[in-house]
């Protein structure tokens, strides 16, 4: 079907721009960079992850897959809440530098765990192989 692989080839690529994004932003939190204040900066990451998550619902309103019905899907929604929250934290929230370092790396580990969901389309992920 056509239209899912447009769909997926835009998953895929918001999902790798949306982690080295974030992974960019965060070196610049840790070395004070002042590029992480500027408007593209905070405004770009909310056009790919519209982008990402958009393909997403798109492909399972194609598929007429209901998410909760698959493990891996489960596993792939609770692992980007848990990736947004942390990224608050490295990002916004976190009150000294290292907690916000903290959670930057947790979120990345995050992030690799998403991958390997995707890949492996188990909610084990990386977990197991
Ligand atoms: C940070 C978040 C996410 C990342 C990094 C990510 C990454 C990926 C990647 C790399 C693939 C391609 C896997 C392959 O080639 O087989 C994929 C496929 C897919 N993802 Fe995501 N994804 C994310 C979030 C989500 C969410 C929240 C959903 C839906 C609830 C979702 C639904 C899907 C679906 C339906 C596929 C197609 C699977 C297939 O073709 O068999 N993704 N994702």
């Amino acid at each position: 079907m056509m239209l899912f692989v447009w769909l997926k080839m835009a998953h895929v690529s918001s999902a790798l721009l949306s982690i080295s994004g974030f992974a960019l932003r965060g070196y610049w939190m840790l070395t004070d960079n002042p590029l992480l204040q500027r408007r593209l900066t905070r405004v770009l990451p909310h056009i790919v992850d519209t982008l990402l998550l958009g393909s997403a619902i798109a492909m399972l309103f194609v598929w007429q897959a209901d998410p909760l019905q698959l493990p891996w899907l489960i596993a792939k929604i609770v692992g980007l809440l848990l990736y947004i929250g942390l990224g608050m934290v490295a990002l916004r929230f976190g009150k000294t530098q290292r907690q916000r370092a903290t959670a930057f790396a947790l979120a990345l580990l995050t992030a690799a765990y998403i991958l390997s969901v995707a890949y492996s389309k188990s909610p084990l992920g990386f977990l197991v192989s």
